[in-house]
Parts: structure tokens; C-alpha cells; sequence
């Protein structure tokens, strides 16, 4: 069984496609307490070490290294700032690469990293992975092309060592008009679940920022994209349809109930399955929702290793 290492795990989005793809996580890591018991709920076997990545010292030997460092430097939710310390995490995931020296890496990050006034930083990544002996190439890619019921686009780094002399291929889409399967739609995804399900989605107010845009998808479409921040999740398609009043301001159709969707339909819509959530007094509804949105679509990320397993 190929072994693996993961960073910035959070929840286990990234290696629940690992484990699915036939490999082992010896070890995981993440600062956040509720992604770690949401992980080790449904992952037991993993040694979860809860800490800022930089107090790592050692790390086990193993055949890849994956992690996605945060990315709130980048998208399009967060504060834009090119030179924020977050954005440096990467020299951690370097100083990993260097120690384990894993036959290849993966990376997953936000797409807004190829946008011109970050591109600096995308580039000083790579020449990073580079310099650290790996052959490296990048990649967006759409979570609804590899079975994702929603528009989730991320951009993957994926690195060889270069002593293996392995091209790597960066997945084809399985899903979509052009691909033998269709999308999966909201519908595929969550239509058997509960239509109203009380004290599981986030039900204040619809406030003037939400609907500053169209945050409504119907039963036969992919979702919008399921972000971190509860009260930015999309709408549920039972809620009445949102028309445009003017540039930045919307509203509802009509008074009929309109809520977002929940903390498990948003597992769902990531790809999950029916994700595990233990109650512990951290799993605030905010927090299960955050593990959530921050999580990568198991799928996805399944995908993108996969073309990785000839050289294990
Ligand atoms: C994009 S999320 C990763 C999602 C995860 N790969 C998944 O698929 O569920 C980034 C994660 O990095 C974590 N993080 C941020 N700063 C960190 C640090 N200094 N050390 C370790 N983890 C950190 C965050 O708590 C967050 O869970």
C-alpha cells in the first residue's frame, strides 16, 4: 500500500480521495481542534498531530506528500493581499518536500493564484518544488468534471521526483457535455435528504451583501460553489428564485421559505458522502460548515492522484 503524508488536512476532504486511491495516511496535520475530530471521526487510523505546521520537527518517510495550504491571500471570499504570512506557508510544505524527499507531491490551492498580481507567488512555488529536485507542472481544473455536483474550480500542483523520470497527465474530465458521464446535479447529490432540516443550515437573515448577487441554483444544475463562511453558503433550490433589481441588488421571487443549504447538505455537494460529525462542544454549526467549505472534493482529489499510482 503506497503511504502518504498530508498538511494543512483539515477535515480530510484531500485524503479522503488518498485513502480512496489505495493509500495510507501515516500522517496529518491541521491548527483547526473541530477538523481534526471531524477527520479522525471518519479517518481512525491516521496520527493527526494538531499543531502549527512550523512546530513539526520530524516526519515519517513516505511515497507522497500532499497539502493545501490556506489560500484567504488568494480567493475570491478573502483579503486580496499578495504579501500576507499566510501566503508563505508554502516554504513549510517545501521544508517538508526536502525532509521526506516522497517520490512525488500535490498541491491544491484556489484558482485565483494564476490571476497576474499573483502570479509572482505561484511562481516562486514552483521554482520552490523545483529547486527541492521535482519535476512540477500545474493545473485548473473543475470539480464538476470528475463527478462534483458544483462549480469548484482549483488550480493543483503536482511534482515527481526527477530521478523517476515520470510525465505526468493531468486528469480528463469524466463528467460534463463533452465527457462520457453527465454532471451530477444538486439534485443527484442531496435529493433524498430532508427538505427542512432543523437546526442543521445557517438561518439568519439574508442581509444586503447576499443579495448583492445570485445565490440560487435549481434541482437540476451544479451548485454554486460551497464556501467556508456559513453565511455565504448558497441557497437550497426549494428557496424562491432570486431576480436582479439593479447591478449588485437582487431579491426573492416571492415570501415563500427560502433558507441556504446545510452543514451536511454542503458535505454532500463537496463529494463527501455522508461525512461523519461528532458533537464535540467545538462543532459550533459556523465549524462544521468552515471543515466543510475549506475542504477539498474527495473526488477531485482522487482524480489528480490517481494518474499518480504507476509510480508506486
Ligand atoms: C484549504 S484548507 C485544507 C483542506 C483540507 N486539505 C481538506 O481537504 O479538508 C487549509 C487548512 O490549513 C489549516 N492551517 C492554516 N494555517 C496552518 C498552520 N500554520 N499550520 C497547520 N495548518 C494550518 C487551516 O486550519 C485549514 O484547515
Amino acid at each position: 500500500m503506497p503511504t502518504a503524508v498530508s498538511l494543512f488536512s483539515g477535515c480530510g476532504g484531500s485524503d479522503a480521495g488518498l485513502i480512496k486511491a489505495g493509500f495510507s495516511v501515516l500522517m496529518a496535520n491541521d491548527v483547526l481542534p473541530y477538523a481534526r475530530d471531524v477527520y479522525l471521526a471518519n479517518h481512525d487510523l491516521t496520527d493527526y498531530q494538531l499543531c502549527d505546521v512550523a512546530q513539526i520537527r520530524s516526519f515519517p518517510a513516505a511515497d507522497l506528500l500532499v497539502g493545501c495550504y490556506p489560500c484567504q491571500g488568494f480567493s475570491q471570499g478573502g483579503v486580496r493581499e499578495p504579501g500576507r504570512g499566510i501566503n508563505r506557508l508554502y516554504l513549510e510544505f517545501a521544508r517538508a518536500l526536502r525532509t521526506i524527499k516522497p517520490k512525488a507531491f500535490v498541491v491544491e490551492n484556489v484558482s485565483g493564484m494564476v490571476r497576474a498580481n499573483y502570479k509572482h507567488l505561484l511562481k516562486n512555488q514552483l521554482a520552490a518544488f523545483r529547486r527541492a529536485g521535482y519535476n512540477v507542472s500545474c493545473n485548473v481544473l473543475s470539480a464538476a468534471d470528475h463527478g462534483v455536483a458544483q462549480e469548484r474550480r482549483r488550480i493543483f500542483i503536482v511534482g515527481t521526483r526527477k530521478d523517476l523520470d515520470f510525465k505526468y497527465e493531468f486528469p480528463q474530465p469524466t463528467h460534463g457535455l463533452d465527457a462520457p458521464l453527465p454532471y451530477v446535479t444538486i439534485r443527484d447529490a442531496i435529493g433524498d435528504m430532508p427538505v427542512w432540516p432543523e437546526g442543521e443550515f445557517y438561518g439568519r437573515d439574508f442581509h444586503w451583501y447576499y443579495l448583492s448577487r445570485d445565490r440560487r441554483r435549481g434541482w437540476d444544475e451544479l451548485s454554486k460553489t460551497i464556501v467556508a463562511n456559513a453565511r455565504h453558503m448558497p441557497l437550497h433550490p426549494s428557496s424562491p428564485a432570486l431576480v436582479k433589481l439593479e447591478h449588485n441588488v437582487w431579491r426573492f421571487v416571492d415570501d415563500s421559505p427560502a433558507r441556504r443549504f446545510s452543514y451536511r447538505e454542503a458535505a454532500r455537494l463537496q463529494g463527501f458522502g455522508d461525512l461523519v460529525f461528532p458533537d464535540a462542544k467545538r462543532g459550533s454549526l459556523d465549524m462544521r460548515y468552515t471543515v466543510v467549505g475549506n475542504a477539498v472534493p474527495p473526488p477531485l482529489f482522487h482524480a489528480v492522484v490517481s494518474g499518480l499510482l504507476p509510480i508506486f
